[in-house]
Parts: structure tokens; sequence; C-alpha cells
């Protein structure tokens, strides 16, 4: 597949702006090239812009995720590469991407602001990908498809067959969001697959296991050349200053399996209290450091939580999820909360003026 037929026009032709930085590499004493304040009054080398092309956080991911610096994309969380990717791929108005809910609202959004055409295959009622429906949904003007593995706000992987598949048949960019894949024991990563799938871009972030969603940084793997058009397209120097510090001074310093072990045997313990609920109709199995969980009475439930300080996810509305509530797996403090108030509201749930607001 030939991925410059792919890109709009416009980009294609773009001729990027060039940062000062990009136009130097090598030593230098003094730098008077970017209008900077050349004082550094706040401390930290603030007053200077940052590297544009993230260097160092690129050499220590490489060796984290075992793919190679020039497949690899940074931005301002992944959200920015699902921007970019509309911006490369879509002609506003004409090109369409296609999404499997129910899945991450960004993609819908992003197509929103992009004026792309959604088309929207349903996941099959085991929320796995109806390969079929999707190839049939295809038209000339595909350009973009969005799978989400682990899916927010299901939970669930899906199947390594049917991903294949779509990779040697959607005749556009596969993306494949892996957000909670470090949450997934024992997963590949489709960016191991990146030297057979020329049309295959992998989306990852430092927001949800690596605890940074604070810091803003999401990834994006693929061929050098969308590296190169999504590079091209975005900010010049789209993670600032102390984004870069803070991710350089701890990615190589943390050992962020035992956190995320931890998370996933909260998520057991939540899982076997929940099932005690009578309210309970169903948890569904969970790849991700949440839970989407059937409920009775969900918008009530909810409500009463909120009031008593608990916030989940109402994910009732979306589609193949009547009823459904998503809960991240928090502290065990915060999950034994959780617990607590939903008990207090399960008792009442037949009387609902009765449920007393929390203390
Ligand atoms: C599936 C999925 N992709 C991407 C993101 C966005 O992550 P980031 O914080 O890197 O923008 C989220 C956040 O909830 C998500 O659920």
């Amino acid at each position: 597949m030939n991925i410059e037929t792919l890109v709009r026009e416009n980009i294609r032709k773009l001729k990027p702006y060039s940062a000062a930085r990009h136009e130097f590499s090598g030593t230098a004493s003094v730098f008077l090239d970017a209008n900077e304040n050349a004082h550094d009054v706040h401390g930290g080398a603030l007053n200077r812009y940052p590297d544009p092309l993230q260097a160092a956080i690129k050499l220590q991911l490489s060796e984290l995720k075992n793919v190679q610096p020039e497949s690899i994309f940074l931005g301002n969380g992944s959200d920015e590469a699902i921007d970019l990717l509309f911006r490369i791929f879509c002609e506003p108005g004409v090109d369409e991407a296609i999404i499997c809910p129910p899945t991450y609202g960004m993609y819908q959004v992003q197509a929103d602001i992009h004026a792309t055409p959604v088309k929207k295959v349903l996941l099959d009622e085991n929320f796995g990908l109806r390969t079929g429906a999707i190839m049939e949904a295809v038209s000339p003007k595909s350009k973009l498809l969005f799978l989400c593995s682990p899916n927010n706000p299901t939970g669930n992987l899906m199947a390594v067959n049917d991903i294949e598949f779509l990779l040697k048949n959607f005749p556009g960019i596969v993306v494949v969001d892996e957000a909670y894949i470090d949450f997934a024991k024992g997963a590949a990563s489709w960016a191991e697959r990146l030297a057979e799938f020329p049309n295959l871009v992998v989306l990852q972030t430092l927001s949800k296991a690596w605890a940074l969603a604070g810091a803003r940084l999401g990834m994006a793997f693929a061929s050098p050349a969308i590296i190169d058009l999504l590079n091209k397209v975005k900010y010049p120097y789209n993670l600032g200053l102390p984004t870069q510090k803070a991710v350089l001074a701890v990615l190589d310093k943390t050992d962020i399996r035992p956190v995320i072990d931890g998370i996933l045997k909260e998520k057991e313990k939540l899982e076997e209290a929940l099932h005690q609920f009578e309210l309970v109709e169903k948890i569904y199995p969970s790849d991700a450091n949440f839970l989407l969980v059937k409920m009775q009475n969900s918008a009530l439930v909810f409500n009463a939580l909120k009031e008593r300080g608990v916030i989940v996810r109402d994910r009732s509305k979306e589609p193949l999820c009547d009823g459904c509530l998503r809960i991240t797996i928090g502290t065990e403090a915060e999950n034994d909360l959780l617990l607590k108030q939903l008990n207090i509201v399960a008792k009442f749930i037949g009387r609902p003026n009765k449920i007393s607001p929390a203390k």
C-alpha cells in the first residue's frame, strides 16, 4: 500500500514550519536564533524552547517499547495523534472514517471537528469486531479505521485474527488504540508488527498504566513514512519542557509492573465484591483498569453515588451498554469507599427517596 496516495493533497504539498532548533544540530555556546529571553529568570531553562522532536524521550521509549525512534511520534496525549491523523488523511466533508461503537468518544468528536463523515459499525454482542460488516462499510473514500484494544468502555481485547484481517483488507489507515494495553496480561502490542503493515498506526499513552495523565504524553507507533507526516503537521513545540523533563526523570527509573499488578489485584477484589450485589446483573470481562458493570436502576445508582461523592462513568446511553456504568479501579481505599456507598445506595434502591445524602 502506498501511504502517499492516501494523504490529502495540501498536506502532501505542505512545506512545514521550520523551527529554529530544527535547523541546527550540533553543539553551540550561544543561541541567538529563536527570539527567546536569554535570561533563565525562573530557573529550569524554561526560557528556552524544548526539543521539537523529543529525541531523548524517544530513545528511552525505543528501548522500553522495542520500537525504532523513527517509528515513534510523541504528542500532547494520544488525542493529539488522533487529531493529526484526521488532518493528514481526511479531506473535510469528503473522506470517511469508520468507528466501531461502543468505543472511545474522541474518534467521533475529532471526526466532527474535521467535518469527516463517520460510518459506525457496531461491535457484536460479545463486543467483538464484525469484520464482514466493517468491510461492507468501506467505500473509496474510507481513509481511517479506528479499533480500540482493549476497548473503552467495554474493556476487552479485540481478536488478533480480526485485526490482522482488517490490516490486510482495509484500504486505508488502521489505527489500533492501545491506551490500556499495559493492563492486558500477556497481550502483545501491535507495535511489534509495524514492519508487516505499512498502514498500521498504534496509539499508546503514559496517561493510564504509567500514572502520568497530568504530564500529557501520548505515543503513535507507525512506519517512518507516517511518523514523518505526523511530525510535518504537528505544532513545532508540541510537548512543553516540564512534560519532557518529568517523563525523562521517571521513565527508565520506574518499575511500573508492581503498580499495574496491584491495580489488577484490586480489580479482581472489586469484581468479586460487586458480584455480591443483587442489583449487579453482569460484569464484563476486562483487560483494562476499569470494569463495565450492568446494573438494575443504573441511572439511580449513578446519581445516588454522585450525590455521595463517588463519581463513576454512566455509559448506559452507549449502544449495547444499556444499564452500564464504567468503574475505574482506584486505590484500595477508594474502592472500599465505592463499595461502602454502593451498599447504602443498594439498601434503599426500591425506595429512592430514602437515600440520604452523604455525611
Ligand atoms: C481508548 C483511549 N484512547 C486514548 C485516550 C486518551 O489518552 P491521552 O490521555 O493520551 O490523550 C483515552 C483516554 O481516556 C482512551 O480511553
